[in-house]
């Protein structure tokens, strides 16, 4: 079988797709003054998904994870997800959201075939999460985080991204929901984007130290897996639920990574922290997938070691939501 294999053997069976720059929340780091609005008619459609992901399924990819912007915000979504459920090859189907409409939306997403969904708490404290995300929807995404979990889906994992000023001091609450409750919650280092240069600086701080709490706390660091995420997780015996850090900073983080990332405008970006991209829309426009598994072939071996954050490069990225985190 043909794969899709960089110069470095890492091999990459993991698609992350946007589906769209658009978001109904502001959160600060991310989106303060939102997306271009003509960016939504450039969105890829349902054809293009298809076919998109028929090539990477034929070169071994076997997740696609839906990102946004807000994947929800595309009327069609349930169509997305039960293509992409069809092409065979395809394992696992997952959404990144922002829970707003989770309650809503759980039951057509289960019916279409999602298998497992990550959703974004950045404060337990109302006023906090309003502060950030300029919404005062806390309840109803933990509400909604709660079916999810009732509803059987794969491991329910919460996104909390560490902002020094705001949640830097919630670990005690953050702890607190997770005691009772079955799902992954994962710290997120604040990522440096060319749109929040200002707002890094206030709000960054490193993981180790809550890793380090976690330890002394009694926390075991579990073994990662092949073709585990960018996690480090941990367990405790007294906790329902497990703990995580994603720390993009520490120097190895880039060593197994197992994903690509496809814009919602058909743009093909090998990392999270680079500007440059191939344009593959052409390509989506024939149900032949041979010349877009050969593209995507070539493309992967200009793929690099690492973000190159250590080595001066400023992770030039507008905002995650163009290319969905
Ligand atoms: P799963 O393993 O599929 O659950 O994915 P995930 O944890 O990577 O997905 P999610 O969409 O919840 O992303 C969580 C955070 O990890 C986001 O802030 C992403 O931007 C970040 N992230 C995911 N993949 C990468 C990566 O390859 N590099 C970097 N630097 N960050 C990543
Ligand atoms: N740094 C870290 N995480 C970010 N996210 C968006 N922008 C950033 C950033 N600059 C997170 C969202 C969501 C996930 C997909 O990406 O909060 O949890
Ligand atoms: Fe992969 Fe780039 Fe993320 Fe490193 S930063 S893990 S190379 S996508």
């Amino acid at each position: 079988m043909k794969t899709l294999q960089d110069r470095f053997a890492r091999r990459f069976t993991y698609l992350r797709l946007s589906l769209t720059e658009s978001c109904n929340f502001r959160c600060d780091y991310c989106l303060p003054d939102g997306p271009d609005c003509s960016s939504r008619k450039h969105e890829i459609t349902v054809p293009e998904i298809r076919r998109l992901v028929t090539a990477f399924a034929k070169l071994g990819t076997t997740k696609i994870r839906l990102t946004g912007g807000e994947p929800c915000l595309r009327r069609d979504l349930t169509e997305v997800i039960e293509t992409c459920k069809s092409v065979p090859g395809i394992e696992k189907v997952a959404i990144t959201t922002n829970g707003y409409r989770l309650q809503r939306d759980l039951p057509d997403w289960k019916a279409a075939g999602v298998d497992a969904i990550n959703v974004s708490i950045d404060s337990l404290d109302p006023s906090t999460f309003h502060l950030i995300t300029g919404q005062n929807k806390l309840e109803q995404i933990i509400e909604g985080i709660d079916q999810a979990v009732a509803m059987d889906f794969a491991k329910v994992k919460v996104n909390t991204v560490l902002l020094r000023q705001y949640n830097g001091g919630e670990l005690p609450q953050f702890l607190d929901f997770i005691k009772q409750r079955n799902v992954a919650l994962r710290f997120i280092e604040l990522m440096r984007t060319s749109d929040n240069v200002a707002y890094y600086n206030k709000h960054h701080f490193s993981g180790e130290n809550i890793k380090q709490r976690l330890l002394a706390e009694g926390w075991s660091q579990q073994q990662r897996a092949n073709n585990d995420g960018p996690a480090q997780e941990f367990s405790h015996p007294d906790y329902a639920g497990q703990m995580g850090l994603i720390m993009p900073y520490s120097r190895d983080f880039c060593d197994d990574c197992n994903r690509l990332r496809v814009s919602s405008r058909g743009q093909l970006f090998l990392c999270l922290f680079t500007e440059k991209h191939q344009d593959i829309r052409d390509y989506l426009q024939s149900d032949d997938p041979e010349p877009l598994m050969q593209a995507l072939q070539n493309n992967v071996l200009f793929k690099e070691a690492t973000h190159g954050l250590h080595d001066g490069n400023s992770g030039a990225t507008r905002n995650l939501a163009m290319i969905g985190g």
